[in-house]
């Protein structure tokens, strides 16, 4: 051999890729970290339109599968998926990034709301997400149609399994989902009134975080509570005021585009006075890092995994989806939220530190509420909530309605509480502790000595 045909095979050798045991990096979606099903649900039997969705079994049930409450999250938007909630804020494995590591990594979530709970992520309306819209006319440009196509995808989801039939159903969201859950929630109360029980859904509860319900109340908020935190000056108040104002006044004309378009005008005002990084969180120096979940979805491996087709490009949010809802934004469903209150029971939460929709929103329209029993919520304790004996934030409760303020947490509850969050809906669902129907006493809050 001459030495430089040795030169070429030792360069050869050295090109080699090294054996296949010690090459394989680790799977991007380890098999515990799957979900225990996911794929598609039908909306219609007329076309190929179908609801995306995640399901993972409670961890560690207390009773018996066909009874364990099954919830279902929904994301807001208009247009953003569910994944965000699966894989950023309360699914059972979290999208976490190491620096200088280029690949995202899935790590367990002490807060999962699948603990004692079966928990099933919608990719809702179609065309968000994983789901398909066959066109784009298809996609619901009302909360009615919204709800439509959510009952066809729940109703298909219990049928996939006969021990699911007869289990609770909770149907919980964050920030547009403030009109979907109400949404689908009012639909079915009045759908299964209409249908044989075997075809019913077992409704037991909506709980909705830091949402959007009563637009045109709930935009008028954003200059006092500002004002009030110290973010904005008298001056910077009175001009927000007046594009609340236009915002309100669009909304009563039933100029709904154009009532929209100054919704957005007060937001972007807001944030350009006050220059924080997001309105989502007044305390964060950095929007949330949601871009991460888009990173993990997107090689063709993770979507083989959960059974979506390599071809499907994810979007974090949908451009055309926010579009065909975009006169959806300012419609109140209020209206829906009473008939709930009436006939199941409500929880409204929201992150503390959220400028968009948060605790002065939400008490803004709700002390509206035409309901028999708001005088008496109104009137009951907001009660100091406690978790592991440390301070967790209010919770309010009367009858059906409860209202919880999180402490330390922005728009995205789980994500920013984990623990506390998962306290919170596992309580509120079973209906203990500063949940509970009966009044109880302080043994409730936990530890309160001096530390
Ligand atoms: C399970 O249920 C029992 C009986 O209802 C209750 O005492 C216990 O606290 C529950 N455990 C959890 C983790 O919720
Ligand atoms: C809706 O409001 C916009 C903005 O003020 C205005 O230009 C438009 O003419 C209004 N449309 C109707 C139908 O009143
Ligand atoms: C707010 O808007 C004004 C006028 O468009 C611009 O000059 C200013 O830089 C903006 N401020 C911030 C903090 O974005």
């Amino acid at each position: 051999m001459t030495s430089l045909s040795l030169l070429l095979l030792f360069s050869l050798l050295l090109h080699q890729p090294p054996p296949i045991s010690a090459a394989k990096s680790p799977p991007l979606f380890p098999k515990e970290s799957l979900p225990t099903k996911s794929g598609y649900l039908p909306i219609n039997p007329t076309t190929n339109s179908a609801i995306f969705y995640t399901f993972y079994e409670a961890q560690k049930p207390n009773s018996s599968l066909s009874k364990t409450p099954l919830l279902i999250w929904l994301q807001g938007g208009p247009g953003c998926s569910s994944m965000m909630g699966n894989f950023y804020e309360l699914g059972p494995w979290r999208v976490s990034q190491t620096p200088n590591v280029e690949q995202v990594a899935l790590e367990p979530n002490s807060g999962s709301w699948n603990r004692l709970f079966g928990l099933l992520f919608l990719d809702n309306p179609i065309g968000v997400g994983f789901s398909i819209a066959e066109t784009p006319e298809e996609i619901p440009r009302d909360q009615d149609g919204v709800a439509k196509h959510l009952f066809a995808a729940v109703t298909a989801f219990v049928g996939l399994d006969p021990s699911f039939k007869t289990r609770p159903i909770y149907i919980t969201g964050e920030s547009y989902a403030g009109k979907y859950v109400p949404a689908i929630g009012y639909y079915v109360l009045k759908k299964n009134a209409q249908l044989p029980p075997s075809k019913q859904l077992n409704l037991a509860g909506v709980a909705i975080g830091n949402g959007l319900t009563d637009p045109a109340t709930q935009v008028a908020t954003h200059a006092v509570n500002a004002y009030f935190s110290g973010l904005i000056n008298d001056k910077q108040k009175n001009q927000l005021e007046k594009l609340q104002d236009e915002a309100v006044e669009l909304t009563r004309k039933g100029n709904w585009s154009a009532a929209t378009d100054a919704r957005n005008a007060v937001l972007h005002s807001l944030k350009n006075m006050t220059g924080l990084a997001t309105l989502y969180d007044f305390r964060r120096l950095i929007p949330y890092e949601t871009s991460l979940v888009t990173k993990f979805l997107s090689p063709p491996e993770v979507k083989k995994s959960l059974g979506v087709s390599e071809s499907m490009v994810y979007e974090e949010c949908s451009d055309v989806v926010g579009a065909a809802l975009h006169e959806d934004v300012m419609k109140s469903v209020k209206y829906m939220v009473e008939f709930l209150v009436k006939e199941s029971k409500v929880l409204l939460y929201q992150g503390h530190c959220d400028l968009r929709d948060g605790v002065v929103s939400t008490e803004a329209w709700v002390k509206e509420m035409k309901w028999e029993g708001i005088e008496k919520f109104m009137e009951a304790e907001r009660k100091v909530w406690r978790v592991n004996g440390l301070l967790a934030g209010y919770v309010q409760k009367w009858g059906s309605l409860s209202h919880a303020v999180v402490l330390g947490a922005g728009h995205l509850v789980p994500t920013d509480q984990p623990v506390n969050s998962q306290a919170m809906i596992e309580d509120w669902v079973l209906e203990r502790g500063v949940f509970a129907s009966e009044q109880v006493g302080d043994v409730c809050l936990g530890f309160q000595g001096e530390i």
